[in-house]
């Protein structure tokens, strides 16, 4: 019997948004969606980046700064003169932290909202358009250190937990409108973010890491694309980890 091959991976005829998509993980995530067919509206902060990465994806270049809600509702309104969006990717983001001790309001106050209230924003808006056109994906990049503690991550933490509860609520009341809602949760990724870590600490990472390696961007684009794809269409709700073993401890 020969094993029946299909499309449900592919993404032909889907526009896609990534925020966070100039570099990283969210560049590596685009790339994986225009491979599989998708047209990709690239986003982040710095327009000149943010038009050389959709150059090089055959995409579409919008500078979006998600911290601000305005930014935002214009860059849903460039996806919404392409057509409107049936996979939103949210990866946005900045690293960095401190002890509890030395974690003011203001470190609060960025990290939520570039991790967490920008990627709300987005959400919504796009869920509206994903609603006139049937339905759609949507997947958040969350973090290991989202799903259980680390010291030096009080402010990222938080924002990324919000994210990953988030997922469920959102996958809940938005099941009926044909939105699929899913998380992804890296572990230790080789990018500019954790590109200065001080070896001790990455020694430290690394020792954790069963895999014993870090990824790298490219490894997190096969789970990202299988949930924002037709193959995961009975799959939301959930937060896939892929850190190389780590949390298997
Ligand atoms: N690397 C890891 O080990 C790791 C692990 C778990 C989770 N993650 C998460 O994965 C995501 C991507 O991280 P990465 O490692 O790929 O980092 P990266 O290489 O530093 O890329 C970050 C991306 O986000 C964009 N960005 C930053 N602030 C933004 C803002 N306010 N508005 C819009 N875009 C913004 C950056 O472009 P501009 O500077 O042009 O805005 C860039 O495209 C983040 O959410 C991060 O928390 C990373």
């Amino acid at each position: 019997m020969s094993v029946a091959t299909d499309s449900r991976g592919r993404l032909e005829g889907k526009l896609a948004v990534v925020t966070g998509a100039s570099r990283g993980i969210g560049f590596a995530i685009a790339r994986g969606l225009a491979d599989r067919g998708a047209r990709v509206i690239v986003s982040s902060r710095d327009p000149e980046s943010c038009a050389r990465a959709a150059t090089d994806l055959g995409g579409i270049g919008v500078a979006c700064d998600v911290a601000d809600d305005a930014q935002v509702h214009a860059l849903f309104d460039a996806v919404a003169s392409h057509g409107g969006a049936d996979v939103l990717v949210s990866c946005a983001g900045l690293g960095g932290g401190r002890l509890a001790a030395k974690t003011d309001r203001a470190e609060l106050q960025t990290m939520l909202d570039v991790h967490y209230l920008g990627a709300m924003t987005a959400a919504r808006l796009a869920a509206e358009q994903m609603r006139a056109r049937g339905g759609g994906a949507m997947l958040f990049v969350t973090s290991i250190w989202g799903l259980g503690g680390a010291s030096g991550t009080l402010a990222y933490g938080a924002a990324k937990a919000a994210l990953a509860h988030s997922v469920k609520v959102l996958a809940l009341e938005w099941a009926r409108d044909g939105i699929r809602v899913n998380g992804l949760a890296p572990g230790y990724v080789a990018t500019d973010m954790t590109a200065d870590l001080p070896d001790a600490a990455r020694d430290k990472m690394l020792s954790r890491i069963p895999l014993r390696r870090a990824a790298r961007p490219e490894e997190m684009a096969g789970p990202a694309c299988f949930l924002c794809s037709d193959e995961a269409s009975y799959v939301t709700g959930h937060v896939l980890v892929a850190d190389g073993g780590e949390r298997a401890r």
